[in-house]
């Protein structure tokens, strides 16, 4: 039995906890979280753990570790665990800087552990169903992505709303498209602290010729969570909000017929069937603990290894570093920075 600790008992701590516990091949032994009062939870949640406030102190009690912990602190975790020779599922990203992913990658390498990133979506039926589609040819050639991520909240303390949210829709167009961007850049705006986008607009380009747009905010009153893909043959829209029927599949487009006579050009629009394929209910995050365990036990390399983690934060580099951000009211817009920085995710 593997015996597997978790890192952080903040807010999504308690998920994986959940997760973990469910998990078959596995024991959920031990919990380190330096806030007493987020320790105290996880032991009153589940008495059988044990408890630490450092994590050196508890190394020896497990065999693997999930880091749930602020985005600044996964590098360091994730290395001093795989110094101990500890398998490692971080949450995402897998660091705040792609040198210091690279590093992870290597180190798991070198230890021979297994590095896993969690990018919850690409164990979610809806996302992998899209991949079907796309991968199968059904949707025809694929033109553009449209993807918006927008909610209420929650500010982040560690980093702004693009790498928070858009390395969610950075990995999933990463997974569908198996082809990194060669281009992309964002918009971005502090509407309400200084120096920290709360709202931003990514787009990336492919060397497929897919463009993609991805919208994201912790400024807005309705949570949405909708992608739009458009092909030549069929298009999908993808709204993970829906209690049922995530994924759409419209039978609709516009051809273009050659011109018979000079001049002429003749436009017809396809307006065929949706249909709404059917999707496992198997939650992601149980589906992807088991593949984290899975991959220990076999030497597998996992579908969000730390390789695919590191892609996911070198375009989070890439569009952060063309960032446009605009300050917190137009009457300041004397101080307006336009950033070309070194890509870093701190304010
Ligand atoms: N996959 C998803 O959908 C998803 C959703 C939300 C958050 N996350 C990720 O989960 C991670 C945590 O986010 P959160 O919102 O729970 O943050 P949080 O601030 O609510 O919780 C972080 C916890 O880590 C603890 N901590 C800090 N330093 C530590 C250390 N050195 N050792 C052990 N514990 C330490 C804090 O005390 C706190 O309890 C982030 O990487 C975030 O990106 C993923």
């Amino acid at each position: 039995m593997l015996r597997v600790g978790l890192l952080g008992f903040g807010y999504w701590g308690p998920n994986l906890a959940r997760a973990l516990s469910q998990a078959r091949n596995c024991r959920f032994v031990a919990c380190c979280d330096p806030d007493p009062e987020h320790l105290n939870r996880a032991l009153q949640q589940y008495p059988n753990l044990l408890g630490f406030s450092r994590c050196n102190d508890m190394w020896a009690s497990v065999d693997a570790v999930i880091i749930a912990t602020p985005i600044s602190t996964h590098f360091e975790l994730a290395a001093a665990a795989l110094k101990h020779g500890k398998h490692v599922l971080v949450e995402k990203p897998l660091a705040h800087e792609s040198a210091l992913c690279q590093q992870l990658v290597e180190l798991a390498e070198r230890r021979r552990c297994t590095l896993m990133v969690g990018h919850t979506f690409i164990y979610s039926p809806p996302v992998i169903k899209a991949k079907d589609l796309i991968q199968s040819g059904s949707l025809g050639d694929l033109y553009y992505v449209s993807l918006s991520r927008v909610n209420l909240g929650l500010y982040q303390k560690d980093v702004d709303v693009v790498w928070d949210l858009a390395v969610h829709d950075i990995s999933i167009l990463l997974y569908w498209l198996g082809e990194m961007p060669i281009g992309g850049t964002s918009f971005g705006r502090c509407c309400v602290q200084r120096n920290k986008n709360d709202v931003a607009f990514v787009w990336l380009q492919f060397p497929s010729g897919v463009i993609a747009s991805i919208e994201i905010s912790w400024l807005s009153p309705q949570k949405m969570r909708r992608t739009t893909l458009i092909g030549s043959q069929r298009m999908i829209v993808y709204d993970d909000t829906e209690p049922t029927d995530k994924i759409k599949v419209y039978d609709r487009g516009v051809d273009l017929h050659e011109p018979q006579s000079f001049g002429e050009f003749q436009l017809t629009y396809r307006m065929g069937d949706m249909v709404a394929p059917y999707l496992s209910n198997a939650e992601p995050l149980l589906v992807e603990m088991s593949h984290f365990i899975e991959c220990i036990d076999t030497g597998e390399e996992p579908d969000t290894s730390g390789a695919f983690g590191l892609k996911v934060v070198q375009v989070l580099e890439m569009v952060t570093q063309s960032t446009q951000s605009f300050p917190s009211s137009l009457t300041e817009f004397d101080q307006v920075a336009i950033h070309r920085g070194n890509g870093s995710m701190m304010p």
